[in-house]
């Protein structure tokens, strides 16, 4: 078993072996009435030989999901809620609100007419359209019409607030967000702009210094298009060539057939955006199909696999493990 194992005693050298005794439990006690504690205790697990992250693998099936967050939208409004979410939480992470690792994931539903006040905090977040005509998201000004599997940014610090237009239909996105990393670093923060909504203005991208990509919103034609062409999409930051945000980045990958396993450091968080197949994560095997979500932790070996072409969106951590020189693959 690759997660969740962990031996207070390893009989190596270089690792905690200590057996209790009555003398050393007293001490424990001791320690512990004065905010201390052995290290012995605790190092071999936090000190793993490898990655053991205490996120599991897990899918999320739309068949379940779909019916909690139309749920939602009959008994909340969207302007007490704030942001009416239905959140994918890893049972290994609950205390963290992640989906897998410092990644969270939700599944935001908003009806026509409705919107969200304007905000911004110092978690970035993306957003995979699933479904709906005539959302727009307004990012630090700039308002950009969302479709079906379009992509789009919300950049630490950027102002941001979204709905759906009087006349269009009920629309569903997913949402990701580098919260539980910020909060891990204690960094996140979270204010409210001075207006209910942003008026909207053109965005001016001369000398553009900050970390993101200027380019807030990928359509999903042309993503497709540039995937088929080349098997494999990264939405990329044009002017770097690098990830679209410091912290996290995503992808497009076409599978046809089974693929070969792979494990690194990192998680990542998958929606299937057309098609249907399996991946095998560990030592389970899931089955998924359109608008599915499934979570991959940190070190996990895993593959894909479809019989015929499938689609899969997904967004990773990796630009933070690069960052910190913690990115490694076999
Ligand atoms: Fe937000």
């Amino acid at each position: 078993m690759l997660w969740n194992t962990y031996v207070k005693r390893e009989n190596v050298t270089g690792r905690a072996n200590v057996d209790d005794t009555p003398a050393l439990e007293a001490y424990y006690r001791e320690l512990e009435q004065r905010e201390l504690g052995a290290l012995w205790n605790v190092a071999n697990e936090i000190e793993p030989w490898y990655p053991q992250p205490k996120s599991v693998p897990m899918l999320w099936k739309w068949r379940d999901v779909q019916p909690m967050v139309r749920k939602a939208a009959e008994l909340v409004t969207a302007e007490k809620a704030a942001r009416r979410v239905v959140m994918l939480v890893n049972p290994g992470r609950k205390e963290w609100s992640a989906a897998a690792g410092l990644l969270y994931t939700g599944v935001q539903i908003m009806n026509p007419g409705e919107f969200t006040s304007a905000h911004r905090h110092h978690a970035s977040a993306l957003r995979f359209v699933m479904e709906g005509k005539g959302a727009y998201t307004v990012v630090d000004g700039e308002r950009l019409a969302l479709g079906a599997r379009d992509f789009v940014l919300t950049p630490g610090l950027t102002w941001h607030d979204h709905g759906v237009e009087a006349d269009g239909t009920q629309c569903i996105w997913q949402d990701g967000l580098d919260i539980p990393m910020m909060n891990a670093l204690d960094a996140n923060s979270f204010e409210v702009h001075k207006d209910t909504v942003q008026t909207p203005a053109p965005l001016s991208r001369e000398n553009w210094k900050k970390p993101y990509s200027p380019v807030f919103l990928y359509k999903w034609d042309e993503s497709v298009k540039s995937l088929r062409k080349n098997g494999f999409f990264e939405y990329l930051n044009p002017l770097t060539g690098g990830s679209v945000m410091p912290t996290m980045g995503a992808q497009l990958e076409l599978i046809s057939s089974e693929g070969k396993f792979k494990r690194h450091t990192g998680s990542v968080i998958y929606q299937v955006a057309s098609g249907h197949g399996w991946s095998e994560i560990g030592d389970q095997r899931f089955e998924w199909e359109e608008k599915d979500i499934f979570a991959i932790p940190s070190w996990a070996k895993y593959r894909h696999g479809a019989s015929s072409e499938a689609v899969l969106f997904s967004f990773n951590d990796f630009p933070a493990m690069r960052a910190l020189a913690l990115y490694r693959e076999e």
